[in-house]
């Protein structure tokens, strides 16, 4: 039997990317053009910048991606493309594409949630993973525990009430003068620090959710930071960066664990720019092994914004028919599981 090859285009923030991905899990190519270097001038993601840069890169990005792959458009079965949620301006430029490339070929169209993506980069990783599982998707933009159900099939038990964790990462390293993107900084300086050092907040909500807060924390530094400036004392940098980053991972660890428990699962995976943090995917092994639950993470390219996770995500709705129409509209604040 033939394999079903995915051509995929992600647009939604600040990587213009494109791949070929065979029957959802196996990765022919996975180009990414990152526009790191021009965002990092104006400390964050500058929309506008972003989607005239997607304008550049999109043509050169999916040839790319075809050659590498060693496919022709014609031996393309479906294309599929990010069309929420993210940058409208940004995702617009992806999806655009994407439809002129279906109709031009007469190929079915395939949209794909950005989160979902995430989530099936673990379907990349782990040839044999299938549902139902546990998935902590922390990113840039968003901070989501799912219980993913089935192939597809997706429910939302807790989600951040405000930050994004990769977002408070990024504004905690900003403040401590480590630059855009901070995760990766934070991760690395974290090392040298002492986790116990401060005593950071975690937040707490006595409701029996599972929900997340990462503003509190992100202030809390801010917080500490000026007091040190206004009393003179020299702050310890790698102490601030690994005891924020413990509150997080605290926090994130905790809430998952016990959503393990609610859903009886005993399968973890994490999907999400954060999910390449070493410390997390330490600390939550470690704890999860001990309650018997094993934890699944990808290669941190399959992390971080790729079309490859969006190539997984488009196979799984293409096989069942779910085919989208030419009317199409990005959806900025598309939400997990929404059509
Ligand atoms: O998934 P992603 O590439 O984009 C979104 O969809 O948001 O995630 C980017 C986020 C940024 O906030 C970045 O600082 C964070 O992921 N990040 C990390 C690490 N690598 C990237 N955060 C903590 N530790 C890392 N190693
Ligand atoms: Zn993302």
């Amino acid at each position: 039997m033939s394999r079903t090859l995915i051509l995929a285009i992600e647009s939604s923030c600040d990587e213009t990317a494109a791949a070929v991905v065979a029957d959802g899990r196996e990765v022919l190519s996975n180009i990414i053009s990152s526009q790191i270097d021009i965002h990092t001038k104006f400390g964050g993601v500058v929309p506008e910048v972003a989607s005239r840069k997607h304008i550049e890169a999109i043509n050169s990005v999916v040839e790319e991606a075809l050659k590498e792959a060693g496919v022709t458009l014609e031996e393309i079965d479906a294309i599929g493309v990010t069309y929420g949620p993210g940058l409208v301006g940004a995702l617009l430029v992806g999806l655009q594409y994407a439809k002129g490339l279906a109709y031009s070929l007469n190929k079915p169209l395939i949209g794909v949630n950005h989160i979902e993506g995430h989530i099936c980069a673990n379907f990349i990783e782990h040839k044999d993973l299938k549902p139902p599982f546990v998935c902590l998707v922390v990113s840039g933009g968003h901070t989501f525990i799912v219980h993913v159900k089935d192939f597809g099939k997706f429910e939302v038990i807790g989600e951040t009430r405000d930050d994004a964790a990769g977002e408070a990462y990024d504004k905690v390293a900003r403040a401590i003068g480590l630059g855009y993107p901070g995760g990766p900084k934070i991760d690395k300086l974290a090392k040298e620090g002492n986790p116990k050092a401060i005593n950071f907040p975690r937040a707490n909500f006595h409701d029996n959710t599972l929900d997340f807060s990462f503003s509190g924390v992100k202030s809390a530094v801010l917080n500490y930071l000026n007091k040190m400036d206004m009393t003179g004392q020299e702050v310890n940098k790698a102490d601030v960066a690994a005891s924020f980053q413990q509150a997080v991972i605290d926090v994130l660890t905790e809430n998952v664990l016990e959503t393990c428990k609610r859903k009886n699962v005993d399968k973890i995976a994490i999907a999400g720019g954060v999910a390449s943090n070493s410390a997390l995917r330490r600390e939550l092994t470690e704890s999860a092994a001990k309650k018997e639950i094993k934890v699944l993470f990808p290669a941190p390219v399959l992390c971080t914004d790729n079309a490859a996770m969006i190539g997984s995500a488009a196979y799984f709705e293409y096989i069942k028919g779910n085919i989208a129409s030419m009317d199409l509209n990005a959806k900025p604040n598309l939400k997990l599981g929404e059509r």
